[in-house]
């Protein structure tokens, strides 16, 4: 499935833009593996000054009725119930709404509604149909935005992670992420990014750890951690050294002030952190950058998991609290 990434980000290219009423402001609601896709598209839309915020959680925000975003509802099943309330609430307000989904509930009412709905292709894990999704909420987001054309920066993705990935495993991205895998395994990950691409990725990375790798593991970015973080991590009386594993997303976009924490910090904690490890973005556009740090830390969370003889697939316990809701 990570292996079709680069084909999701193509095929988004090539997507019919909806039609859609322009707006200042645009609300992405969404859970998990499609909610993230709101996320990459603020980090890919902030750089541009297009305000687009995320929503995860039931109806909307107290905001929303007076400040009348464009709402976009992405849920890959189309059956998340935070992700329906949302579009009841936004629908009640009279707020314009456009929908991405496999199908399910969410098409049954954009249906009803008539609402701009983009199908993306079904039969996987949502948080495997990441390029699909940031590609279509990105398609959307530009139609409503004066954001400028996506085409350019959607191909630049697909092929910068077509070139880590390679053929048949033997790209680069490969050989980083197996070594990456090699130092994290058996730990308890955190991953820092920064404001932009890496702080998207530090949130996939984390993310994937979980799901994929079925273990725990967190995020968090510069300059907030060294207000905190920092002084867990600076220290040694709790033995968790052994234990614990950093992954540090850097990007060449980075503030040279954001560079300058990172050596300071990474000075500071390398006595008591035993397993480090730094990984750079690549590519140009902002989408590019969180495109290739999400997919090394895609691979690691994948290789971790089989060395640990773990299916990375299948996420049963999500549907089970979905089933006993
Ligand atoms: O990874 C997952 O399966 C979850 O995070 C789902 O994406 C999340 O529960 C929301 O479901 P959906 O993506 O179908 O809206």
């Amino acid at each position: 499935m990570i292996e079709s990434l680069p084909d999701q980000y193509r095929w988004a290219s090539e997507l019919e833009a909806p039609t859609i009423a322009p707006a200042s402001t645009v609300l992405v609601c969404g859970m998990g593996g499609s909610g993230i896709s709101g996320d990459f598209v603020r980090v890919v839309t902030a750089a541009e000054g297009v305000d687009v915020r995320i929503h995860k959680d039931y109806g909307l925000p107290a905001w929303a009725e007076h400040v009348r975003p464009v709402v976009v509802a992405v849920s890959y099943s189309g059956n998340t119930a935070e992700t329906l309330s949302s579009v009841d609430a936004a629908l009640d307000y009279g707020l314009p709404v456009a929908v991405v989904a496999t199908g399910g509930e969410l098409t049954r009412v954009a249906g009803a509604n008539d609402l701009p709905t983009v199908r993306v292709p079904a039969g996987m894990q949502p948080r495997a149909a990441l390029g699909y999704l940031v590609g279509a909420v990105l398609r959307i987001v530009a139609a409503a935005s004066p954001l400028g054309d996506p085409v350019p920066m959607l191909l630049e993705a697909g092929k910068e992670t077509a070139d880590l990935l390679g053929v048949e495993r033997a790209g680069p991205g490969h050989d980083q992420a197996r070594r990456i895998a090699d130092a994290l395994a058996g730990r308890l990950v955190a991953v820092w990014g920064s404001a932009g691409p890496t702080e998207v990725a530090a949130q996939r990375w984390a993310k994937q750890f979980h799901e994929n790798a079925k273990t725990p593991a967190y995020w968090s970015i510069v300059p907030e951690l060294n207000h905190n973080e920092l002084v867990g991590w600076a220290s040694s009386h709790h033995g968790l050294s052994s234990t614990t594993g950093l992954v540090v997303l850097r990007d060449q976009g980075e503030m040279p002030e954001i560079s300058r924490r990172f050596r300071l910090t990474a000075d500071l904690v390398g006595p008591t952190v035993q397993a480090a490890v730094e990984v750079w973005t690549t590519g140009t556009s902002v989408l590019a950058r969180s495109a290739t740090a999400s997919l090394i830390g895609d691979l690691v969370s994948v290789y971790v998991a089989e060395a640990a003889g773990i299916d990375p697939v299948p996420v049963d316990i999500l549907t089970e609290l979905k089933n006993r809701l």
